[in-house]
């Protein structure tokens, strides 16, 4: 599905935001498992990982109606909008939840950073796995 990116024109990359990828491969295709990037406030953290070929499924395009998207936040959720509760009813359902999961589509860079999410190894069989 074509991601939904917000009509926003963003600011410049200013917000350092690492990835750890626990199946970095199924991802990118390469061995990498930290990849360091540069947000822009004002783009999500899925945004910026599809910007960069970091893969992360989004089913339903960024528009909260899955769990595909399911990453945690290790660090820097001060930088992050608080998950509302349409974010919060979905997140219920991705599988291996943690008091940190967030959907990265509704991950909005708003503070400085650093940043720092972890990216599940399970995310690219999320679509065809019904989790349970
Ligand atoms: Fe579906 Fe994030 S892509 S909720």
């Amino acid at each position: 599905m074509h991601m939904r990116h917000s009509d926003e024109p963003h600011g410049p990359e200013i917000v350092p935001v690492r990835f750890i990828l626990q199946d970095p491969r199924s991802l990118t295709g390469k061995d990498e498992a930290v990849i360091d990037l540069m947000a822009a406030k004002g783009e999500s953290i899925l945004e910026l990982a599809l910007e960069n070929g970091i893969n992360i499924e989004h089913a339903c395009g960024g528009v909260v109606a899955c769990s595909t998207c399911h990453i945690y936040v290790n660090k820097g959720m001060e930088h992050l909008p608080e998950a509302d509760d349409a974010e919060l009813d979905r997140v219920e359902e991705a599988p291996d939840l943690k008091i940190n999961s967030r959907l990265s589509c509704q991950c909005i860079v708003e503070g400085d950073g650093p940043i720092e999410v972890e990216v599940p190894a399970w995310n690219r069989n999320a679509v065809k796995e019904v989790p349970h």
